[in-house]
């Protein structure tokens, strides 16, 4: 009777799951599905990239340790953040490119993001990226030690003003991070 009743249940649980199965695959060949950055997620949509998100880093940054002199090559990471994130990001007082502004999502501001994530989990985010988000992995091109000093950066950020931000800027007399790559 039991094994019976049992047999019953995998069955229906089966023909469910295949069911399911078939009823995606003809959701995703039909092209209904709108992959347009105009058109916005759904708030359970947004909840379920969220959640995975903040886990997945909380779990992939856990053994990442910051190193005791974290903050010493901040400069250093003024410099790769003027290049390569303030277009996209902005900065203190200092809004984000004409073409950021169509993405979606949309790059947030990172004044503040210190208190939102850890060192070593800001480190994993910039060398990693997020994926189908358009926030690029700098590990490709840039060395552990460059990612810390953008990661120092980004504390000191949060207690910057524009002004302080444009001297910055100026301090660096258009020296380019990057001379190589542009040769
Ligand atoms: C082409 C645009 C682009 C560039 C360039 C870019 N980012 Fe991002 N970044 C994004 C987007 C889009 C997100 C938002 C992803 C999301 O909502 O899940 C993001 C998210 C982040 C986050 C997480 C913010 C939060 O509040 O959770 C951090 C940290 C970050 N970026 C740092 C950087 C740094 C540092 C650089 C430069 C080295 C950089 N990004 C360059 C587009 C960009």
């Amino acid at each position: 009777m039991f094994i019976r009743f049992l047999v019953k249940k995998v069955v229906t649980i089966i023909v469910f799951v295949i069911v399911v199965g078939i009823i995606g695959y003809l959701y995703i060949s039909s092209g209904l599905y709108n992959v347009a950055a105009s058109d916005h997620h759904t708030s359970l949509t947004l909840w379920t990239i969220s959640t995975t998100t903040d886990n997945s880093v909380r779990h992939h940054a856990a053994d990442i340790v910051a190193p005791n002199d974290l903050m010493a090559d901040s400069l250093e990471g003024f410099g790769h953040y003027n290049e390569m994130c303030l277009d996209c990001h902005g900065g203190p007082g200092i809004g984000r490119e004409e073409f950021a502004e169509g993405m979606y999502p949309l790059p947030p501001t990172l004044v503040g993001v210190d208190s939102v994530w850890t060192p070593s989990q800001l480190f994993w985010i910039i060398k990693n990226g997020f994926k189908f988000t358009g926030m690029p992995g700098f590990g490709s091109t840039h060395t552990d030690k460059q990612i810390w000093s953008i990661v120092a950066f980004t504390d000191h950020l949060s207690h910057m003003s524009y002004r302080d931000y444009m001297a910055m800027q100026d301090s660096l007399g258009g020296e380019s991070m990057h001379e190589d790559s542009d040769k």
